[in-house]
């Protein structure tokens, strides 16, 4: 079976849904009120293990009742949280707005997630094992560099998406295999509002490149080979929150099995426009039979 393994952030993502999100100084009324369990490590590793992976969390909770509630998340979705420690104090929480065309807007506090610095015992010959490393950037840059060091010395492909944006250092790049920024981070990374050109720019520092571009799809940029769009599926979203984090699961799992990279785009953006047709982040993530039927539809 496929391993993957996501060192990440864990988040209770704490979701208001409005008509309109307020302006600075404005107050309005919204609609509902949900706790849905998120962050980007969680939701890529609920993502892969709905996908049909065998998958493991490296990250942390805090003692109080989110934590309780994260945990048990992961063990309902099949994801093992041997490498989850509990730590003392608040776990990560994500306050979020959620608009009536499905856009967002977050403020994330790392809390637990701001413990993840290093590697514990044990992670690194738990990513040794993986068929591949997912990492995002909700936990401190130091445990991010480490994870994709000990995934190259071991030949594990790595993953990243550079979300929350900011700038990547050259040690972490030298160690990426595929990079996944949506458009705001791969114009962030690059100064290139075009995904062509930022796609191309990034090709400078890691071997292959996808771009996501929500309702647009996806591009393809690899060293050497021609970039390619691959798209998806026009539906309407209600919540975007933890699409592209559904994107890049399902793409691991694909990836990994083998699949060639084309079909796989489209598998991993018939997930994620699942995704985005229900409410919240883990909640609205899709098991493989559905996706396998998105995606001959
Ligand atoms: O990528 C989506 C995630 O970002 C949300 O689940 C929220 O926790 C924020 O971290
Ligand atoms: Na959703």
């Amino acid at each position: 079976m496929t391993l993957i393994a996501v060192l990440g952030s864990t988040n209770m993502d704490l979701v208001a849904y409005v008509t309109k999100a307020p302006q600075r100084g404005e107050t309005v009324t919204g609609r509902e009120f949900r706790t849905i369990p998120g962050g980007k490590g969680a939701n890529q590793a609920i993502a892969a293990a709905h996908a049909g992976a065998d998958v493991t969390i490296i990250g942390a909770v805090g003692d109080d009742t989110y934590g309780a509630q994260l945990r048990s998340t992961f063990e309902h979705s099949g994801v093992d949280t041997d490498h989850l420690r509990t730590v003392e104090g608040a776990s990560g929480t994500a306050h979020i707005v959620v608009d009536d065309e499905g856009g967002n807007a977050i403020v994330v506090i790392p809390a637990a997630n701001g413990t993840v610095d290093h590697l514990a015992p044990g992670d690194e010959a738990l990513i040794a094992s993986a068929d591949a490393l997912l990492l995002q950037l909700e936990i401190p840059l130091a445990a991010v560099v480490a994870g994709a060091e000990a995934a190259r010395r071991h030949g594990v492909r790595t993953i990243l998406t550079p979300a929350p944006a900011q700038p990547l250092p050259p040690e972490l790049l030298a160690a990426v295999d595929l990079l996944v920024p949506n458009e705001h981070e791969a114009t962030a990374l690059t100064g290139h509002t075009d995904p062509r050109k930022a796609a191309a720019a990034l090709l400078d520092q890691v071997p292959e490149v996808i771009v996501t571009l929500g309702a647009a799809g996806s591009l393809y940029a690899a060293r050497g080979a021609e970039p390619f769009t691959v798209p998806a599926p026009q539906v309407t979203a209600v919540d975007s929150t933890g699409a592209g984090d559904t994107f890049v699961g399902a793409l691991a799992v694909a990836l990994a099995e083998g699949r060639p990279t084309r079909d796989a785009l489209g598998w991993a953006a018939a997930a994620a426009a699942l995704s985005v047709q229900r409410p919240g982040a883990t909640a609205s993530m899709p098991y493989r039979a559905e996706i396998d039927k998105q995606y001959a539809s």
